[in-house]
């Protein structure tokens, strides 16, 4: 397993690329289970869970070819069950549910279990299906969903946390071949979503309100083929934002939409961190001491939860107290301990961890436990004195491309010790 040995101290300078969103690709390839015509989608992020969802793609049947950052798909016959092994490796892929269930009126795919961040449940996922109509029986680790039809209803689709990105992605995917209108109110606003409906919309659908919490799809007898490039992906710029404010640096993220990480940027505004928007993205940059600011995750267009482990990172090396309030998954708090491990002083409160920033951190050897916690982790160790080893960096492979090549090119001491 490939490990990052970071060398710290030095502030990052220049442009980084934004990649295509992992996040929309993800739905998106698999909407393209809802046609037996070609589909090419553009702009994809070379990531260990687009690769994974091409493998679950092929298994299901469709033809699938790579050219570059381009994916063409052609799912003429297709079958209706998800491999366990396949499915298992990647919550992500449970939003070939609906498209399968839509084309075919039968779909059956391996339970997902919980993951570290929390239990992940997909009850909402199955109580828009059976508003659909489909009779849903988990049997033996499996979900299985059939219908003799699908026909449209209103429902609401609100959980614990509020909305569900990928449960309103697949319960609206399903609802494009259905009969009628359905409404999902509650819906996920997320601009990953949104990107899902302007595919789904380009291959022939009906759907309107999207971005906001009701969203009505008209369903149509049949999709045809389309192309899509993907949005950027916020998650990344937020990341790589961060990263120069961490490190006194001044970065331009280049090709980032401003209009998807507004919670994003007024935070590090309000932090002090410098924000200009440039002809070729955003500019972050940063000099003098930071103020701390308090976090609340919540649904989009609150603070996205994708983020707060990296801000953590911030706060932890900004003198003074900020509370970081996890509202979305119960236990998304795995990187405080390895925060711990390079000097930080965080302690959890209940849904809250109270920074105690400032004390200058010094790098040790850490280990990822999931994406968001490994890039926080990445962050941290640019920002401490030493050199930082950050292990089982095959979580930060499957969300972030090439990160750090990229890191290199802004000028950071990072190199990649491949394990044979
Ligand atoms: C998506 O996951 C993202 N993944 C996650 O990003 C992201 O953290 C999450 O949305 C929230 O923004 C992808 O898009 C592939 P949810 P998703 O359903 O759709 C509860 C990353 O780092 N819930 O919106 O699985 C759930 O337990 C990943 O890139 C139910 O209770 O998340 C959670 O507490 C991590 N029942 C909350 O809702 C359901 O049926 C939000 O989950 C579904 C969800």
């Amino acid at each position: 397993m490939d490990s990052l040995l970071i060398k710290g101290g030095t502030p990052l300078h220049g442009e980084v690329a934004i990649s295509g969103a992992k996040n929309a690709a993800l739905p998106i390839l698999a909407a393209t289970l809802l046609t037996p015509e070609p589909c090419i989608i553009r702009r994809l992020p070379n990531l260990s869970d687009v690769r994974f969802m091409a493998q679950i793609l092929t298994w299901l049947g469709a033809q699938v070819r790579t050219e570059g950052d381009t994916l063409r798909v052609q799912a003429k016959k297709i079958k209706g069950v998800g491999d366990y092994d396949l499915i298992r490796k990647m919550r992500g892929s449970i939003c070939v549910m609906g498209p399968l269930l839509g084309r075919l009126k039968r779909a059956s795919v391996s339970l997902p279990g919980g993951c570290v961040i929390g239990a992940r449940p997909i009850n909402l996922h199955l109580k828009g299906f059976a508003a659909l109509g489909a009779k849903v029986v988990i049997k033996e680790g499996y979900v299985h969903a059939s219908a003799k039809r699908l026909v449209g209803s209103a429902m609401f689709l609100g959980g614990r946390a509020g909305s569900t990105v990928l449960g309103t992605a697949n319960v609206m995917m399903a609802a494009t071949l259905a009969e009628g209108v359905t409404v999902i109110e509650s819906a996920a606003c997320e601009p990953e979503v949104v990107d899902l409906a302007k595919f789904l919309c380009a291959m022939g659908a009906k759907i309107s309100g999207v971005g906001s919490p009701t969203i009505t799809i008209t369903g149509v007898k049949e999709l045809h083929g389309a192309e899509h490039e993907l949005i950027p992906d916020r998650i990344e710029a937020a990341t790589y934002a961060i990263a120069a404010a961490a490190t006194r640096g001044e970065v331009t993220l280049r090709g980032a939409r401003a209009d998807h990480l507004h919670a994003v940027l007024d935070k590090l505004k309000d932090s002090g961190a410098k924000i200009e928007h440039t002809a070729s993205g955003i500019l972050v940059r940063r000099n003098g001491t930071l103020r701390p600011v308090d976090i609340t995750t919540l649904p989009y267009s609150g603070f996205p939860t994708d983020v707060q482990a990296q801000m953590m990172a911030l706060m932890a090396l900004t003198p003074g107290i900020s509370i970081i309030t996890e509202r979305i998954f119960e236990s998304r708090f795995m990187h405080v301990s390895e925060l711990a491990r390079l000097g930080a002083d965080i302690e959890i409160e209940g849904p809250s961890a109270i920074v105690k920033g400032g004390k200058p951190l010094s790098g040790a050897p850490v280990m990822a436990s999931d994406l968001r916690a490994s890039a926080a982790l990445v962050l941290a160790g640019l920002a401490a004195r030493g050199t930082t080893q950050v292990n089982r960096v095959y979580h930060i492979d499957r969300g972030y491309e090439n990160i750090d090549g990229k890191l290199r090119e802004l000028g950071a001491r990072i190199e990649r010790i491949e394990e044979p």
